[in-house]
């Protein structure tokens, strides 16, 4: 592989900004220093006027995954290759255990899916539906593969959600082997019940969805899954966290010292519930779990972002056609299959509204796109940073580069975008996995099948 020299760029980490070059040996960053010398590289990439970034990490993303009647839409090789657009360079995706089955067998299943289509590196958390009779062993062998976290659904009942007794014996393991459980915390009992009274009502349309799951039906579990991980000395990651409510349970536990992260997502940012009122069934694009929330949470959750009371922002990227699969619920809102598409635009949404709008530094940007992610789920330094000895995953990023955002150019395999007609000021330019150039202003150099499964740590930065 050639060295590649980086020159006269601005480079963010999590701690600093600072004018350097970096010089990179075949997969890794080998130097970071200013005027680094052009002899010592086969190919020099002029970056004077952008700031170069590590990779972005992508910890909830849904591809190819069999859902509510259908499967996500972005495979491996889409999916991939519109995080790479993005910016993002590495991922971390989620097998699903079906019931009644060994999670050692949903992790084959999940390879073979990535299997020769995976073009950035990607890692997998484990969907633990049941635990049965050898789960908790099954956890452990799951670690040793480098599947150093599952998730837990206190929500969808008779589908993926488990029981407190299930929570709590997964916490327990994960006390002792260092995985982190990661909890979609809502009170699917409660909402279940909500939802068939909507629908003895005749209540159908779509922003059902919305107004059938309460933000107290959120906070509850949050809570509940908080004192859950503490009594048994775990820590705990909540994903998808979308209000005020939910937040104000995580920074108290945080305020008392107990080891609880938590990610939201760009929608939960910049959308709101009035997305819901849009006329017909095009309000089925924003069907996803949790759902919008009230006009008043978004600030808070930026606020949040600010304060470290959430550590991550994620895409939860779930992609749905709008056409032939989110219709599936034409008349009956508990049909459309849960999800939004993103993970292409995490870094522009997050870049523009978080940075240009005065809402997070710079570095603040990083950590939460990056450096954190890394931390938490077992693949720092390797990933999210800049520095010798790391992965080459880098961002060559114009701060000046207008994008609207728009279902008509994007490369997510999805007929629309939730963001359409979104203008953002900031892009990837060049982006880099493990040393090689995957897009280089627009066109994509990638190749289907060089993405490497991640072996991850466990008692990553939620130990610390
Ligand atoms: O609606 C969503 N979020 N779909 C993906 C599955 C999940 O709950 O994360
Ligand atoms: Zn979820
Ligand atoms: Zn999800």
């Amino acid at each position: 592989m050639p060295s590649t020299l980086i020159k006269n760029g601005t480079v963010v980490t999590a701690e600093r900004t600072f004018a350097a070059d970096i010089l990179i040996d075949g997969e890794k960053i080998r130097d970071i220093a200013s005027s680094l010398p052009a002899e010592q590289a086969s190919r020099i990439i002029d970056a004077t006027g952008m700031l170069l970034l590590p990779g972005g990490i992508d910890v909830h993303t849904h591809l190819d995954m069999p859902f509510g009647g259908t499967t996500s839409c972005d495979d491996f090789e889409t999916g991939t290759r519109a995080a790479a657009f993005g910016g993002t360079t590495t991922l971390i995706d989620f097998a699903i255990q079906p019931k009644g089955t060994k999670m050692r067998d949903a992790l084959d299943i999940w390879w073979k899916k990535a299997d020769g289509r995976a073009s950035i590196d990607y890692g997998l958390h484990m969907i633990v539906t049941d635990l049965g009779e050898a789960g908790l062993e099954d956890m452990d062998s799951l670690v040793a593969e480098g599947v150093a976290s599952f998730k837990l659904f206190m929500a969808y009942p008779g589908v993926l959600m488990v029981d407190d007794a299930t929570i709590f014996q997964a916490l327990g393991r994960t006390a002792k082997n260092g995985a982190l459980i990661c909890m979609h915390a809502e009170n699917g009992g409660v909402i279940d019940v909500i939802v068939r009274r909507a629908l003895a009502e005749g209540k159908t349309a779509p922003i059902y969805h919305a107004l059938t799951r309460p933000v107290t039906a959120e906070a509850e579990a949050v809570h509940r899954a908080i004192a859950m991980a503490e009594i048994a000395g775990a820590p705990v990651y909540i994903v998808h966290l979308s209000s005020e409510d939910a937040l104000n349970e995580v920074r108290a536990a945080r305020d008392r010292g107990v080891p609880v992260f938590a990610e939201t997502c760009p929608q939960y940012l910049l959308l709101n519930i009035e997305e819901m009122q849009r006329p017909g069934f095009e309000s089925a694009k924003y069907v996803f779990t949790p759902p919008l929330r009230e006009k008043h949470h978004p600030p808070k959750l930026w606020e949040g972002l600010k304060n470290d009371h959430l550590q991550v922002v994620s895409t939860d990227h779930c992609p749905f056609c709008f056409a032939d699969q989110k219709s599936l619920g034409k008349d009956d809102f508990t049909k459309i299959p849960n999800g939004g598409p993103g993970v292409e635009n995490r870094l522009q949404l997050l870049y523009h509204h978080g940075v240009n709008l005065g809402r997070l530094s710079l570095n603040r940007f990083v950590e939460l796109v990056a450096t954190t992610p890394a931390k938490l789920f077992g693949l720092f330094p390797r990933k999210g940073t800049l520095a010798p000895g790391s992965d080459a995953d880098i961002v060559v990023w114009d701060p000046n580069a207008n994008h609207t955002i728009t279902a008509k150019t994007h490369h997510m395999r999805v007929d629309y975008s939730m963001f359409e007609g979104f203008t953002v000021k900031g892009n990837a330019k060049v982006v880099m996995s493990r040393g090689e150039v995957l897009v280089d202003d627009g066109s994509y150099l990638g190749r289907p099948g060089r993405g490497q499964f991640l072996k991850r740590a466990a008692r990553g930065g939620a130990w610390n």
